[in-house]
């Protein structure tokens, strides 16, 4: 099991920092909630925030859009230094298009889905994609609790992914925490997003290794 710890839950005031420190602890990748106010009800920062940040770590940064148009802004975050960009299949840009605009500048495509919508509306692009993401709280604010339901769209890509082939990674994200990730690693999440388990914990290093631990 692969550990990415939200940004969204650290010190803001000293952002870099942060990041160092969930690197130096054993992060295996960095994630960064991007949000417009408009596609959730609350903001946070863009792509030159990330660009500036993007040398405190040499660790993946995994950019995660939760914006209404991402389309618009596939070339600012490749040009920030995202290694993965998620962005959501509820979006209001092409699905397709804006994937090909990821592919161009040789980032790793993901896409994302809410509690609300089925895995299905995946498959189309399936084959293209480095990683799909399923939501595991609705998407907008840390702290919320693990939707255990999500895990049948786990286990219905992990079987689609293995039919085809494909190396697809899945991540699920919200409300992973002590109790609720063994479920994720059974269902075959290969990546967990942990914002509150990791930045409201005594020790992050403690907090990633218990994490992982978990999941064998
Ligand atoms: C929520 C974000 C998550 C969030 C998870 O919309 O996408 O990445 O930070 O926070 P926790 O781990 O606290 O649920
Ligand atoms: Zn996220």
């Amino acid at each position: 099991m692969l550990i990415a710890p939200s940004l969204l839950s650290c010190d803001f005031s000293r952002f870099g920092e942060e990041i160092k420190r969930v690197d130096k602890a054993g992060a295996d990748i960095i994630h960064l909630d991007v949000m417009d106010g408009h596609f959730v009800p609350n903001l946070t920062f863009g792509a030159p925030v990330i660009k500036k940040l993007r040398s405190a770590a040499d660790k993946p940064f995994d950019v995660h859009l939760m914006i209404s148009q991402p389309h618009r802004y596939i070339g600012d975050f490749a040009d920030a230094g995202a290694d993965i960009i998620s962005f959501h299949t509820e979006c209001d840009s092409d699905i397709g298009e804006t994937l090909a605009l990821i592919e161009k500048r040789g980032v790793k495509p993901a896409l994302a889905i809410k509690p609300g919508t089925p895995a299905q509306v995946v498959l189309p692009y399936l084959d293209r994609l480095y990683m799909v993401l399923v939501m595991t709280v609705e998407p907008g604010f840390g702290g919320q609790s693990f939707m255990p339901d999500m895990m049948d769209k786990v286990v219905f890509l992990r079987k689609e992914i293995a039919e085809r082939g494909l190396n697809t990674l899945i991540e699920v994200d919200g409300g992973i925490a002590k109790d609720t990730i063994a479920t994720a690693a059974k269902a075959g999440v290969d990546i967990c997003v942990a914002g509150t388990a990791v930045f409201g914990a005594p020790d992050a290093k403690t907090a990633i290794e218990e994490l992982r631990a978990l999941c064998k």
